[in-house]
């Protein structure tokens, strides 16, 4: 099934439960906003607000976090005009289709996420009941996920590697509706960026909220310096040769790098550079590209009214599909008017 524009449809959310990182940058928002440039391209960006209900119930952090999100793609060029923006809770219709795909979803497909597996493995290796902690959202998330991107249609959701399962349990669902009900769903696919798509933290680990190793991505130049410092290395003294590939420094780095900066880093770490010089020339690096996007983010910051209104544009224009859609849907799966 093509969209009536005949354009590709990306489809991408950020859940709103803390401020924007870097690894959220590199792997998510940066390659979204370049490829809703493209003419061939339709993009849907959303705030996932009911996702942030997952991991907190702090009202605050949750409300707060929605404005940075959005200011975040805002000010890094996103274009309202262009691209449908909106907060996944402005669509009611999201709600209900969770609900269809809930009941088409087989229980042991959900067991098999690993978010929730992780959650369940970690419960057991501290002794504890199974599924002390684990809320129902935690365990339904891949359903809500599905019904986000279905709901649109989307051809390609462009995600980390983590979140590549997830897509696919969208397509098996969608799979699974299709066979019983007919042909209603597009069957999205991953869109991931090999390279740089898993950005490392400071502790050299995936850069997670969760594993609390982020660098946040508006920072001023001087907070950004002390989190570059703060990167772990190991003891080797400059002019000693150094490993690119396993430094979290380096990986930084060629995340933000032209293909010929990265080659010459390179060969700095051949040569031994030391930590300091290295850590100096990426937040240079890091500070080039943010420095303009970070003005625009603080003024939308100081002026959310703005922000709430471009929101409600945007959800006026991606309802006007979930409406029609849910309608089909509704009719599909036998509710529908007696006469
Ligand atoms: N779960 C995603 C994350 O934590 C965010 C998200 C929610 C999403 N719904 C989506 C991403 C739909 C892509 C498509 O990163």
């Amino acid at each position: 099934m093509v969209n009536f524009s005949g354009k590709k449809r990306v489809l991408t959310g950020i859940t709103t439960s803390g401020t924007p990182h870097l690894g959220n940058y590199v792997g998510a928002i940066r390659p979204a906003i370049l490829a809703s440039r493209s003419e061939s391209n339709d993009a849907y960006f959303f705030l996932a607000d009911y996702h942030a209900l997952i991991k907190t119930q702090n009202p605050h952090l949750v409300h707060q976090s929605t404005l940075e999100v959005a200011a975040t793609w805002l000010a890094l060029g996103l274009d309202p005009e262009k691209v449908t923006f909106y907060r996944q809770s402005d669509i009611p219709e999201i709600q209900e289709l969770t609900w269809f795909l809930s009941c088409m979803t087989a229980k042991g497909l959900m067991n098999r996420a690993h978010a929730y597996k992780h959650a369940v493995q970690g419960n057991l290796d501290n002794g504890d009941d199974e599924d002390f902690g684990i809320n129902m959202g935690l365990f339904g998330y891949p359903i809500l996920m599905a019904a986000d991107i279905l709901m649109f249609n989307a051809h390609e959701v462009p995600v980390g590697q983590d979140q590549v399962q997830h897509v696919e349990m969208a397509r098996d669902i969608a799979q699974r509706f299709n066979h019983k009900f007919g042909e209603y769903f597009v069957l999205p696919k991953a869109g991931v960026d090999k390279d740089v798509s898993l950005l490392r933290g400071l502790d050299g680990r995936k850069m997670s909220k969760t594993y609390n190793n982020t660098i946040p991505l508006f920072l001023s130049e001087k907070q950004l310096k002390k989190f570059i410092n703060k990167i772990k290395t190991n003891l080797l003294e400059p002019g000693e040769r150094k490993d690119p590939d396993s430094s979290a420094v380096f990986q930084i780095w060629r995340a933000f790098a032209s293909r010929q900066q990265t080659l010459e880093m390179r060969e700095k770490f051949d040569r031994g550079i030391g930590w300091g010089e290295a850590k100096k020339q990426l937040c240079h690096l890091i500070n080039t590209e943010l420095q303009l996007p970070r003005e625009r983010y603080y003024k939308f910051l100081e002026n959310p009214e703005r922000v709430e209104s471009i929101l409600i544009e945007g959800a006026d224009k991606a309802r006007a599909e979930s409406k029609r859609m849910i309608e089909k849907l509704r009719d599909a799966v036998g509710i529908r008017p007696l006469s």
